[in-house]
């Protein structure tokens, strides 16, 4: 059965048994996809889809609160979603930034700190910068989780800005390793995420976090991400759990 917004006005799921809290992924991605098709399941506009994937993002961001995930990366806007109806993308960045407004002091009183993996290009209004900077700013301190919107955000641009950093830097070509191009990602102080959530049963990354998904574990739910909450991601994290991460090398 679907589940619906009003979901979070019952109890939180509960953690389950078999997920082992002492082995929980340092850092989570989300692609929070479905948001279209949800709304076209029930006859609405699609962006009634996106509206609806707030009470998702709440319930899976204090779901990770109570397990003790420390990173959350959620992917809200690609580069390539600018190729959408005008509608829809001003719809996008309006809808971020009330979300913003209306949620970030409950994120900011449970100790999380928000940040914005992305481009600050032209497209994005300048209202919308300000409410991350003021987001930002709010919850620079919070040490308990980081919470990192990745917003106008694409994988390729990411690795394009740091090379063009290094360029800029004046950087000699033998100089040029993965630790050099780390240092220029947005947040090099980001862990590599331990596991990535796709919803809506699409298997593919659509350009989140090229760089740092090397190693991570990829789980496609099929739920769609309006539907989502906490429940979902514990069982990823339980499934998460029995994969057997090789990095390459042999395990007896
Ligand atoms: C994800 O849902 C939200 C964004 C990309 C902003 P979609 O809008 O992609 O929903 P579907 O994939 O069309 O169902
Ligand atoms: C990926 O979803 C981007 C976000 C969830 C923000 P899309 O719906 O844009 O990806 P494609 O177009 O199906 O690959
Ligand atoms: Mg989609």
């Amino acid at each position: 059965m679907t589940s619906t917004a009003s979901d979070l006005d019952g109890a939180p799921d509960p953690v389950p048994p078999e997920l082992d809290l002492s082995r929980v992924p340092v850092h989570v991605g989300c692609v929070m996809d479905g948001n279209g098709r949800w709304a076209n399941a029930r006859g609405l506009p699609r962006t009634e889809g996106h509206a609806a994937g707030e009470a998702a993002l709440l319930d899976v961001v204090n779901g990770a609160l109570e397990i003790g995930i420390k990173w959350i990366t959620l992917y809200a806007f690609s580069t390539e979603n600018w190729r959408r109806p005008t509608d829809e993308v001003r719809f996008l960045m309006n809808f971020n930034q009330s979300l913003l407004m209306r949620r970030r002091d409950e994120l900011n009183e449970k100790g999380v700190q928000i940040r914005f993996a992305g481009r600050r290009d032209w497209r994005v209004p300048r209202r919308v910068l300000r409410r991350m900077d003021e987001s930002i700013a709010l919850t620079k301190n919070n040490s308990r989780m980081v919470m990192t919107m990745a917003f106008n955000y694409g994988g390729r641009a990411e690795i394009v800005d740091a090379v063009r950093a290094l360029v800029a830097e004046g950087i000699a070509p033998d100089k040029v390793d993965e630790r050099a191009i780390r240092r220029h990602l947005y947040f090099p102080d980001m862990p590599d995420p331990d596991l990535v959530i796709r919803t809506s049963g699409e298997t593919r990354i659509s350009n989140f976090l090229l760089w740092e998904i090397a190693y991570s574990e990829l789980i496609f739910p099929d739920t769609l991400w309006p539907d989502m909450r906490r429940r979902h991601l514990y069982q990823a994290v339980v499934e998460f759990q029995q994969r057997v991460r090789r990095f390459g090398a042999v395990t007896s």
